[in-house]
């Protein structure tokens, strides 16, 4: 290997101990060799040889060549430079400002990159505090009082919020929506809308002024009286016009509809926009804030991740209107002792929804996003983030004024005001001349002409800080060079003052140096699974190599926007056509999507496939039973419920989703299935099945299920959350999967980010490749393009989907290669069945009676009726118990299990193949230990966790007298953990168990 090529990185891999180690697997061949001997078998085949072999590949799929560190670092360059920069004036909602040096800093810190959802306040109070900086900063700028935790992007937030309008407007089910808003945003809601109650009604732009035509919007109140929710409109639109906000929100108020405002904050700065939360005559403000918010962040990266900004009212006169709504925020909590902390509240409709009340089907959100927004929102301070946007307005005034120096070039919209982007019409044709322009070294701007269709050729220009004079004296030179000069000196339209900001929003100002401390302070509340197993179940916690973050990072690739025109843009296309191909053959499905953001939209891409599959065979209809088992992970039925699939019975027939109860082996119940099959018949659309279970078990019934399921016309999705166990072994293909979502989060190895953002690519048959959504790559001999499926489903995504997460997860397979899949997903199960087999003497497993059923990559245990008993008489509650005995984990240094998933009193483990074995016979010590101490000392449950930063926090109390945001004046303050994670967890257990008892007092 070519150590030489380590220089071209900004970290050194060899200061980390598992980053060099071959596919990233810690366990030498001899602990390799040892876990095998103790759970009995002599070879990888098999941890397999209880599946069927009919549905194993053949031969190890061919995923892809694989690559030594330095080749890969070599490859990853050469891929990047495959893109040219240019000076870009592409904006259209996805804006370009420059990325404060506090990002790298902060995507560096992987306690924050690598955790989890802040699922154990007490061990994730650094993740919550970045998210409460990021709500509170995005308060203050907006006037908002809450602000949640993102969702994926501003076209699925607009979603979101329109859902939210139906469930508080009652008896409704239309949303009016501004057709000035960005075409692909209005896309994706069509989609999502498709098969739904939902209607999507536009209204009109008036051409004369390129806003929205608010008699239009009157006509359609009058027309859909008494159904209409909503009315969402931008602040700025698809032109760059400012609309008329003080009239859309009153007309809205007027006709008890909710407002729903489109809006960035980085134009609601101090001298900036006025905010949301004074729109209206009576500056009551709209109802609901939706937002892009990725440019507060990080650069273009080719469309993603984006960051979903959401905001609704709490104050005074409205406090419930956010108990409809969807996605997790944090909010002000106390521990036990009365101390400040925080913790995720509201957070029930989302993965721990109630199956029949979901409202969303959100999971993985884009937290790391808006904790680098928050972060980035401080850095800028007051003066900053005035400053950004000031520039981008100055340098659109001075732009505004010179390119319409030339003869018929002019504003297309001279009366309606404008902020940093604008459209002018052109003499040319405008898709020729921005050709020309990427000839000449500019990517000028954005072709407009369709948007209004009026005859007259229309470009749109959008300019931000990133500029510099250089670029803007490029641009004039390109006018000069292709149109005739021509004196002009019409004014500009003013901007009226009711439309500006009139007070400052006063962020507080700090240095570099005093953020890099606040957050290396918040890293070090969290545990990484850099240092230990993280033992979450169905989350497959393994270590995230740092080269997919250097790769991700290449100016090439985060510098690029996704309109940018093609031919520039050679190198994500190839990225994203060769990881489409490797999916193709880890899954051996003939088709791919890597539109999906996270797994449970891909779960989402899944049920609409399915829909469009029934509806070309004209049976959309009939079709409305969907097949879940109880165990599913909460989004598989809220993804159902939220694609169209509601469950009701209506003159004693079924709709909806049909739950399958486990049989006696933890797997689906296959007299049930099949009873339900013969009653539902040609009414079912499909099946939903995670497999490997969330046990850790195979369904060895899976493939007489798609069978059954394909034999009425049904389709079968597989929840493909644990392709960790099976990634190189089973073919998709032959177990009958006709769709399936890949957590690239999870398996693939990207960061959770303290809760997102993920990714869920989705892999499909034959039957629903004509479908399929977004744009797939295509390869040619002339380079790489993108192409829609004939009978595609529309969009998810405004663009490429999560494309920085492609190049993390491309990043790591070649790492891999076709061997290194294979090897992964083997020693990801021996790791676990070697650890079940440690502990399953000392714990009960669920489901019962199933001890010698095989797990595969993780497993539930419990304790026994005795233990429960000895910890009630001690103080805490059956209902509880388990709950606190997750906090002992974090005694230990530990993050907890997966606690009262999917079996109320399971604790689900999953080590997955990132550590050694000595380090999984340290687990088994403190696992071992921990039983100890609930059977002889079960009253420290009750003051669980002791070494944590914050003690036992309220959450009950927290979710009850809900508070979103601070006035931030200064730096939230941060407690230290008592006791450091990594201390603990290099302690002898047996001095960490005296040290509880003792802290217990
Ligand atoms: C089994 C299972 N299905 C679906 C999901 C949802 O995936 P995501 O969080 O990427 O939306 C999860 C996430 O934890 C899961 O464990």
């Amino acid at each position: 290997m070519k150590e030489n090529n380590f220089k071209k990185l900004n970290y050194d891999p060899k200061q980390y101990p598992r980053e060099l180690k071959k596919y990233y697997i810690s366990a030498s061949e001899n602990e390799i060799t040892a876990m095998m001997d103790k759970i009995k078998i002599k070879k990888f085949d098999d941890l397999y040889s209880h599946i069927d072999k009919n549905v194993h590949f053949d031969s190890a799929p061919h995923v892809t060549h694989a690559l030594d560190y330095s080749e890969l670092i070599d490859h990853m360059e050469a891929l990047a430079k495959k893109n040219t920069i240019r000076p870009s004036f592409i904006g259209d909602g996805l804006k370009n400002y420059k990325v404060t040096e506090i990002v790298p800093f902060v995507s560096n810190l992987r306690g924050l990159t690598t955790a989890y959802t802040p699922y154990q306040p007490e061990r994730s109070q650094g993740t919550l505090h970045t998210l409460w900086v990021y709500s509170s900063t995005l308060s203050m700028l907006t006037g908002f009082e809450a602000i949640n935790a993102s969702f994926y992007d501003r076209s699925t937030t607009m979603f979101e919020a329109i859902n939210t309008a139906v469930r508080l407007v009652k008896g409704t089910n239309v949303a009016l929506v501004a057709s000035t808003m960005y075409p692909q945003d209005l896309e994706v809601l069509k989609t999502l809308a498709m098969e739904t109650n939902l209607e999507i009604v536009t209204v009109n732009t008036d051409k004369k002024n390129g806003i929205l035509e608010v008699q239009h919007a009157e006509e359609l109140l009058a027309k859909y009286q008494g159904r209409v929710a909503c009315l969402v409109f931008p602040q700025v639109n698809n032109f760059g016009n400012l609309e008329d906000v003080h009239t859309l929100t009153d007309l809205c108020a007027k006709n008890k509809i909710q407002s729903i405002a489109v809006i960035d904050p980085m134009l609601n700065a101090t001298e900036g926009l006025i905010p949301p939360s004074e729109f209206g005559s009576d500056k009551a403000g709209a109802n609901m804030l939706v937002g892009e918010g990725q440019h507060l962040a990080i650069g273009p990266n080719f469309g993603g991740p984006g960051l979903g900004i959401f905001g609704i009212r709490f104050n005074d006169k409205n406090k419930n209107d956010i108990r409809q709504t969807a996605g997790r925020f944090v909010g002000r909590a106390k521990d036990i002792n009365g101390q400040e902390a925080l913790c995720m509240v509201l957070s029930t409709r989302e993965q721990h929804i109630r199956r029949e009340k979901a409202t969303s089907n959100i999971c993985s959100n884009q937290s790391f996003v808006a904790t680098l927004a928050g972060a980035s929102i401080l850095s800028r301070g007051e003066e900053g983030m005035k400053e950004s946007h000031l520039i981008a307005r100055d340098y659109a005034v001075q732009m505004a004024h010179e390119l319409t120096q030339f003869k018929g070039v002019k504003l297309a919209f001279p009366f309606t005001p404008f902020y940093n982007e604008f459209t002018l019409e052109i003499p040319a044709n405008t898709k020729a001349l921005i050709e020309k322009a990427r000839v000449s070294g500019l990517h000028l701007g954005v072709d407009v002409t369709t948007r209004i269709n009026d005859g007259r050729n229309l470009l749109l220009v959008s300019f931000f800080d990133v500029h510099t004079d250089e670029h803007l004296e490029s641009l004039v030179n390109f006018f000069n060079e292709n149109f005739e000069a021509q004196e002009n000196d019409e004014d500009l339209p003013e901007i009226p003052e009711t439309m500006m900001r009139s007070s400052a929003v006063n962020l507080p100002n700090f240095s570099f140096q005093e953020l890099k401390d606040f957050y290396t302070a918040l890293a070090n509340q969290n545990v990484s699974p850099d240092d230990n197993i993280y033992p979450l179940g169905s989350c497959t916690m393994k270590y995230n190599p740092y080269i997919n973050d250097w790769a991700a990072s290449l100016p090439e690739f985060t510098d690029i926007h996704p309109q940018a025109p093609l031919e520039d843009a050679q190198g994500c296309l190839e990225v994203l056509w060769n990881i489409q191909e490797m999916f193709k053959s880890i899954t051996g499905l003939p088709g791919v999507t890597t539109e999906p953001v996270a797994g449970a939209q891909g779960e989402l891409v899944g049920l609409k496939l399915f829909q469009a599959y029934h509806r070309d065979r004209g049976e959309e209809a009939s079709r409305k039973i969907l097949l879940i088992p109880r165990s599913a992970h909460g989004t598989n039925p809220a993804t159902a419920t939220y694609a169209g699939y509601e469950t009701k019975t209506i003159e004693g027939v079924e709709f909806g989703i049909v739950t399958i109860e486990a049989n006696e082996k933890g797997q689906i119940n296959f007299k049930q299935l099949t009873d339900e099959v013969t009653k539902h018949g040609k009414r079912i659309a499909g099946v939903m099945v995670t497999n490997p279970n969330t046990s850790g078990v195979f369904e060895e019934d899976f493939k007489k299920m798609s069978d059954l399921i394909h034999s009425v016309g049904g389709l079968v999705y597989m929840d493909g959350a644990n392709m960790n166990a099976i990634a190189g072994w089973i073919d998709l293909n032959k177990l009958g999967v006709d769709a399936v979502h890949n957590n690239l989060h999870k398996t693939w190895t990207i960061p959770h980010g303290g809760g997102g953002p993920g990714d869920g690519m989705v892999a499909v048959s034959n039957k629903l490749t004509a479908y399929l959504p977004g744009y797939q790559i295509e390869k040619s001999a002339t380079g790489f393009k993108a192409i829609t499926a004939p009978k595609s489903i529309g969009f998810f995504h405004r663009h490429f989907g999560n494309f920085a997460h492609k190049v993390r997860a491309y990043t790591y397979i070649k790492a891999l290669g076709s061997e290194g899949t294979r090897t992964m997903s083997a020693v990801s199960v021996l790791s676990a069945k070697y650890l079940f087999e440690e502990l399953k003497n000392v714990y009960p497993s669920l489901p019962e009676n199933c001890e010698t059923v095989p797990r595969m990559h993780e497993f539930i245990l419990t304790i026994s009726k005795e233990t429960f008993d000895r910890i009630e008489k001690a103080g805490t509650s059956k209902a509880t118990a388990i709950a606190k005995i997750g906090k002992l984990f974090l005694d230990f240094g530990l993050h907890a299990p997966t606690v009262a998933f999917p079996e109320q009193y399971g604790l689900m483990v999953e080590p997955t193949e990132s550590f050694t074995k000595k380090e999984l016979d340290d687990f088994v010590e403190i696992v071992k230990a921990i039983h100890t101490i609930i059977n002889e000392h079960p009253e420290v449950l009750t003051t669980a966790p002791h070494f944590t930063p914050v003690k036992k926090v309220d959450e009950v109390d927290a979710n009850k007298n809900l508070k979103f945001f601070d006035v931030l004046a200064t730096l939230p303050k941060v407690h230290t953990n008592i006791v450091n994670p990594k201390e603990l967890s290099s302690m002898p257990v047996k001095d960490v168990m005296k040290k509880i008892i003792a802290a217990h007092g």
